[in-house]
């Protein structure tokens, strides 16, 4: 078990390194990895690294890759053992293992290809038990493997070792937890396409690798990552048995670290410098832990839960809670364009321009009113002139069992007009066509696809209609990035910044509301919000800009806690309706995408259940009580 290193992070149980960039920390291993493979080489022997697979590591890779070229490391003396694959997949698969190593890692190195091992998934049943022995058997005879990368599944689990794995399970084949399937939907472009069975090194293999590290970014996985590295070791959660490993160390970025109780509850484990943020961030917590309203806490309350520091310096409890109960009360407006001829000292948006003109950039469709769809009908209703402009497509979400019901709509509408219904019958039918020849393949033709983007673009404009925007208020930026690749695989490119510099100059926004800058580097909500973000840097000199503000709207799986909030929008029961009925409209992707862990509901339903929540927060801490509020940062 580890030395605790410093006292801020004398409740991990893991040693944590926090990165300021995914890219940053990839850097790190990838020249940890080269160092173990040149001091093996210096030594005429061969280096043995256990690889892992998902988004998470392809960064790495990329950085390997990048050494290889530039730098000259030569991979002949490594041998690799990659932790699972999914059973019943050929090598050959999209969405084999094997095939995303050779296409993400082994390809683009002189890594020899004998020395390349991924656990076989085209074997009968029959044969699995004796194939995982074989596996065992050659990493023993190679000698064990000097240092394991690990990524870690929203389950907690560690290659495919789902809750339940033991501490000494071997290499076996498994059943996927139903999460783990969810999460792995949109790579198989469907649910149903997702094996179900898989073999994985067990956790007891990963044990014996002699270094490990357990790479991990994005908001989404810092709960996980807490519970992890502070929580008790127990089979329900496979990663933290990785407390017991002498040789573990946790590489995770910012956003991943966001639970860890050094950066959540810093005051908890020593002292900090009480900047403004972080006394609200306490003193809301302090309220919560105590369950009283701000303005009903006293010095004991402060004293008895870690704070005294706080109320010795800027204190008493009185004027602090008075502080913090009117800041938060300031965060409230039911003006989230500004208030026209008021007094905006207390507000969190500008007075004037009375009439903004209001850029809502939304990753795909639906991310736009599952965070802000009453904000977007109150923007519209108090006169301001809103875009909405879709990123992508959102093609891949759809089922195809949706594509097939519009092939066979179009077809009918076509026999009903026979003289009119040449062109749009045939690409109909090439789409059915398509459809049945792919089987569970999971990639689609270029027609499939297009059909797939226009069921989701109608049901976007069926979703605004609800929230009262026009259709020539929407624009479908289908960023090449997207409409060329596919999930994991992305690669934006100057084009794709190109079409955001447009669209911001077309419209010169004073108001712009993005979404994504807390997500999984690759995901597609992370990736425009990085593409969002350079073309704002571009546009340096744009007078335009000046004038602009930033808001940020969270999604659904990582909402806002109240701290964090710069502006709070108020719904009341009607106002959540209508959002209801706005989300509602995007029907294709009912029971499409992952919900939380143990939650069986549907995205309308977190996403109302969210709103809500906060409302709830608020009243509790002793302010106005709401239905529902949608939150914001100011950027
Ligand atoms: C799969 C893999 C794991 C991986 C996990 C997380 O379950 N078997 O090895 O850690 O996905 O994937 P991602 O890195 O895409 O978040």
């Amino acid at each position: 078990m580890k030395q605790t290193s410093t006292e801020a992070e004398q409740f991990e149980k893991i040693p944590t390194r926090i990165f300021d960039s995914a890219d940053a920390a990839a850097r790190t291993l990838a020249n940890r990895i080269a160092e173990i493979i040149r001091e093996k080489a210096g030594k005429g022997e061969q280096a043995v690294l256990g690889l892992a697979t998902g988004s998470t590591p392809v960064r790495l890779y990329q950085q390997l890759i990048r050494m290889h070229k530039e730098d000259g490391l030569s991979f002949k003396n490594v041998v690799t053992f990659n932790l699972d694959e999914y059973y019943g997949l050929n090598r050959d698969h999209p969405e084999s293992y094997y095939r995303f190593m050779q296409e993400q890692l082994f390809s683009h190195i002189d890594i020899p290809q004998e020395n390349v091992h991924v656990p076989p998934g085209n074997i009968e049943r029959k044969d699995a038990f004796g194939a995982c022995q074989e596996y065992e058997a050659a990493i023993k005879k190679f000698g064990g493997i000097d240092l394991q990368v690990l990524g870690i599944g929203r389950t907690g689990h560690i290659g495919f070792n789902e809750p339940g794995s033991t501490v000494d399970s071997r290499t076996r084949l498994v059943t996927l937890d139903s999460l783990t399937r969810r999460d792995a939907a949109r790579d198989f472009l469907g649910e149903e396409n997702v094996p179900r069975y898989a073999i994985t090194m067990g956790v007891g293999t990963i044990m014996e690798a002699r270094e490990i590290v357990l790479l991990a970014w994005g908001a989404g996985k810092a709960g996980v990552i807490q519970r992890a590295i502070e929580g008790p070791v127990i089979e329900s959660l496979p990663a933290s048995m990785l407390q017991g490993h002498a040789g573990i160390t946790f590489y995770i970025d910012q956003a991943a670290s966001s639970q860890l109780t050094r950066l959540r509850y810093p005051w908890l484990v020593g002292p900090v410098e009480w900047t403004p943020r972080l006394i609200r961030q306490s003193i809301v917590w302090l309220a919560n832990h105590v369950n009283k309203p701000i303005l009903k806490l006293v010095d004991a309350h402060y004293g008895e839960n870690g704070m005294s520091s706080l109320v010795t310096e800027l204190g008493p409890a009185y004027n602090l809670n008075i502080r913090i109960f009117n800041e938060i009360q300031h965060t409230i407006t039911g003006w989230p364009g500004g208030k026209s001829n008021a007094d905006d000292t207390y507000r969190p948006e500008r007075a004037e321009p009375g009439k903004k003109r209001v850029l809502v950039l939304s990753p795909e469709p639906q991310d736009d009113v599952l965070g802000m769809g009453a904000t977007l009908s109150r923007l519209v209703q108090q006169g301001h002139e809103v875009t909405v402009a879709y990123q992508t497509s959102g093609s891949l979400a759809v089922s195809d069992e949706e594509a097939s019901n519009a092939t066979n709509i179009i077809l009918g509408a076509a026999s009903l007009d026979p003289a009119n219904a040449h062109t749009s019958s045939a690409f109909a039918s090439q789409v059915k066509q398509e459809l049945a020849a792919k089987g569970t393949e999971p990639s689609d033709s270029k027609s499939i696809r297009q059909l797939k983007g226009l069921i989701r673009k109608e049901e976007a404009r069926a979703s605004l209609k609800v929230c009262g925007i026009a259709e020539d208020q929407i624009r479908f930026m289908d960023l090449p990035f997207y409409e060329n690749g596919r999930y994991r695989q992305f690669k934006p490119q100057s084009v794709d910044v190109q079409a955001t510099v447009e669209l911001l100059e077309a419209i010169k926004p004073h108001q712009i509301f993005v979404t994504g800058k807390l997500a999984d580097p690759s995901s597609v909500p992370a990736i425009t919000y990085n593409v969002f973000q350079q073309a704002w840097d571009s546009l340096q000199n744009a007078a335009w800009k000046q004038d602009c503000w930033v808001w940020l709207y969270r999604d659904v799986e990582n909402p806002c806690e109240v701290h964090e909030i710069d502006m709070a929008v108020p719904c009341s029961p009607e106002e959540l309706s209508k959002k209801i009925e706005a989300i509602y409209q995007h029907r294709s992707q009912h029971n499409q995408n992952p919900l939380s862990e143990g939650d069986v509901r549907e995205i309308w339903q977190q996403a109302e259940r969210n709103n809500r929540t906060m409302a709830h927060h608020y009243d509790a801490l002793g302010l106005a009580e709401y239905e529902a509020i949608e939150s914001f940062q100011k950027l």
